[in-house]
């Protein structure tokens, strides 16, 4: 079967590139001629692990990259996977959405399917059934649900399949049932339904993890005030099949380019529709304040922090991405450079390093910026002489790490931990003062 995936970000590349691996035609669709070129030879323009390795094994055979919709008159399926930006209000910005249709429509030859991954507000695919209006082709709401850092095992591995589809048409069913015959064989659960509901299940699921985080957080301050203990709170609550253990570790807040947005998107549609969204609302303004409150912890242990030198250990917004966007690292470091001090940025992942550069408009070879900002290759350089170490990511190899090598490095022996995750006891035995999130440990 000959697919075409419309968009190559995280969510395209994933699934144009899943797909050509379990043995489907692919052509990957995107505007932007660079990436096209760079994806054809087998580099890819972002990091996830594993993806680079899958796209040079399939690419010039199963798969092939254009910036021509040309190619969609021979596929049977066409995934659209554009992005849905926020815009300054915090509503989805629907424009490559619908400039994608409009390309395809001049393009479509005959039957098709035209399956919507990308993230959109509820109604988006009725709204795109209309534009294509008089078009021989059946459209299907099928959200993804990839984490960033894990997305090819998510693709492989999913906890469900949503198909969303018009009451009155199911063509597509079976072509669909086809292609993820291999997670229909293990049993994955397949949810059919209609558009709405697809659209909302995704909104959903973002919100109510977002909600599990902010809510650990909210109680994260008050464990903070008192001798509670969060991360033994967390971990007896996990314990509670109801409840489970994930997403409910405190720190300093959710990032990355979906929980944020999709929070504020899920705001408006409420709003639109004459709601006022409580719960949701309250999620995002704990996170918004979460970063703020940690940020003052930090000031208040100094005093003043002006002319204090950090090192912020996480530039992107979790580990095992290069992704910046809504980095409550980047939120820090942000606040910290505009009180004054100096920071010693490192992320294990290259790639977020070479982002964070370019972000800030870095020279490299000096790896400085205007406000005091440098970036680091490697760990011991980032630690040495600074005034406190602050963790940003939650990264495992950060566990790995000689910190008692490292407390010989540092000026002062403090480790700021934004998520929890160092075994205080061991930190206070090397010597550091160790401040976590809502412990007194
Ligand atoms: C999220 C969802 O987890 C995916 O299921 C969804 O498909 C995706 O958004 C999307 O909509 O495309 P992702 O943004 O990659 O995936 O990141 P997560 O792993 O969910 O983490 C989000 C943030 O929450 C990170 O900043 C992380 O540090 C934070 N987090 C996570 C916590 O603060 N505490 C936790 O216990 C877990």
């Amino acid at each position: 079967m000959k697919i075409s995936v419309i968009g190559a970000g995280y969510v395209g590349l994933i699934q144009a590139v899943g797909l050509a691996s379990f043995g489907f035609e692919v052509t990957g669709i995107d505007i932007d001629d660079s990436k096209v070129k760079m994806l054809n030879n087998g580099v890819c323009p972002l990091y996830e692990g594993g993806l680079e390795e899958l796209l040079k094994k399939h690419i010039g055979e199963k798969l092939q990259f254009t910036t021509s919709y040309k190619k969609i008159k021979d596929s049977q399926v066409i995934f659209l996977c554009v992005g849905t930006p926020q815009d300054e209000e915090g509503n989805t910005d629907l424009k490559y959405i619908f400039s994608a249709a409009d390309k395809l429509k001049k393009h479509i030859g005959d039957s098709k399917c035209l399956v919507v991954k990308s993230t959109v507000p509820i109604g988006t695919t009725r709204l795109l059934k209309e534009r294509l209006n008089g078009c021989n082709i059946e459209i299907v709401s099928n959200p993804e649900f990839l984490r960033e850092g894990m997305a090819l095992n998510d693709f492989l591995n999913p906890d469900r399949i949503i198909l969303g589809f018009d009451k009155n048409d199911l063509t597509s069913k079976e072509i669909l049932e086809g292609i993820y015959q291999k997670f229909i064989e293990k049993n994955i659960p397949l949810i059919i339904t209609n558009y709405e509901t697809s659209e909302l299940i995704k909104y959903a699921s973002n919100a109510f993890l977002a909600t599990k985080i902010s809510f650990i957080n909210e109680l994260s301050k008050l464990a903070d005030k008192t001798n509670a203990d969060i991360k033994t709170v967390s971990h007896a609550m996990g314990l509670d099949d109801r409840i489970g253990k994930k997403f409910l570790n405190a720190g300093i807040g959710y990032g990355g380019s979906c929980f944020p947005k999709d929070i504020k998107s899920l705001i408006k549609q409420c709003e639109s529709n004459d709601i006022n969204p409580r719960i949701i609302t309250a999620t995002d303004d704990v996170n918004e304040r979460q970063i703020k409150w940690f940020f003052e912890k930090i000031k208040k242990h100094y005093g003043d922090i002006s002319g204090k030198t950090f090192a912020v250990l996480g530039l992107a917004f979790k580990p095992d991405t290069d992704d910046l966007r809504e980095s409550a690292g980047i939120k820090l470091i942000d606040l910290l450079l505009k009180s004054g001090a100096t920071i010693k940025g490192f992320d294990y992942v290259q790639k977020a390093r070479d982002n964070a550069y370019n972000m800030y408009n870095l020279d490299k070879s000096k790896a400085f910026y205007g406000y005091n900002l440098y970036i680091f290759d490697n760990l011991v350089e980032t630690v040495t002489g600074v005034d406190g170490i602050i963790i940003t990511v939650e990264d495992n190899r950060l566990n790995n790490e000689n910190w008692t090598k490292i407390f010989n490095l540092t000026h002062e022996k403090i480790i700021f931990d934004g998520r929890n995750i160092f075994d205080s006891e061991k930190m206070h035995n090397i010597g550091y003062v160790y401040m976590g999130i809502g412990s007194k440990k």
